[in-house]
């Protein structure tokens, strides 16, 4: 428990994983991308053949907690030593990753493999509950916001550089379902942890976020 965490929640697209691995790496830290893991249950699940709902509610636990789940050093993921990277990166997978992260027992099922990233030297985990649920005890959450407008323009970059194409409006109703599905569930919901650190990066840069949070955290030493 003594072992450094830095948490970084907030909605969908708002930069957590840049700001998060960015100060991750300058720190020397473990990184862990929760939302990964939802993406990959999401996407073993569909492949499974299960309905991401209810129904198949404690298969899809079983299959979460029976992952095989590489990241690289490359920033590969791996799924049964098969590269995933792209696959649970479309927004298709973002949609099931949010629906069987609402499941409870999917959550229940993820914790101490997420738990497990917290290593010496130290960790920066980023999802929706990392402060709230998973690392209560983090010497320094940060709860990441920007407007609506915002993220859905920084995932329309990210796409077309990608050379996926999407429009702005349909990507912005995506991102507000997705935010109001995450914020609504009844367990871990997305909301700040009470002490929690705002940080709105709207018209903020990269760097200026990274310098806000190793600023953050030189005053927690
Ligand atoms: O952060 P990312 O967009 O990759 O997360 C995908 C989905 O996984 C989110 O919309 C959310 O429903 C879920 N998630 C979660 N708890 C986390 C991280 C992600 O419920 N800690």
């Amino acid at each position: 428990p003594h072992i450094p965490v830095i948490c970084v929640d907030g909605p969908t697209a708002s930069g957590k994983g840049t700001l998060a691995s960015e100060v991750a790496r300058r720190l020397g830290y473990h990184y862990l991308d929760s939302g990964a893991l939802y993406r990959i249950t999401g996407l073993a699940a569909t492949r499974a053949g299960l309905v991401l709902d209810e129904a198949h509610e404690h298969s899809i636990a079983k299959l979460a907690g029976s992952l095989d789940i590489v990241f690289s050093t490359a920033g590969r993921v791996l799924l049964s030593g098969q590269d995933v990277t792209d696959a649970i990166r479309t927004e298709e997978a973002g949609m099931n990753a949010s629906r069987v992260s609402a499941l409870p027992a999917v959550r229940t099922a993820l914790v101490a493999l997420q738990q497990g990233f917290r290593r010496l030297p130290g960790l920066v985990a980023d999802g929706r509950d990392m402060g709230t649920v998973i690392f209560p005890d983090a010497q320094l959450k940060v709860y990441l916001t920007a407007s609506a407008a915002q993220r859905a323009e920084r995932r329309h970059k990210q796409l077309i550089s990608k050379g996926i194409s999407a429009t702005l409006a349909a990507l912005r109703a995506d991102l507000e379902a997705r935010d109001h599905r995450d914020s609504s569930r009844a367990v871990a919901p997305l909301k700040p942890a009470e002490d929690a650190l705002l940080l709105d990066n709207s018209g903020q840069t990269v760097e200026e976020s990274v310098a806000q949070v190793l600023r953050w955290w030189e005053e927690k030493q």
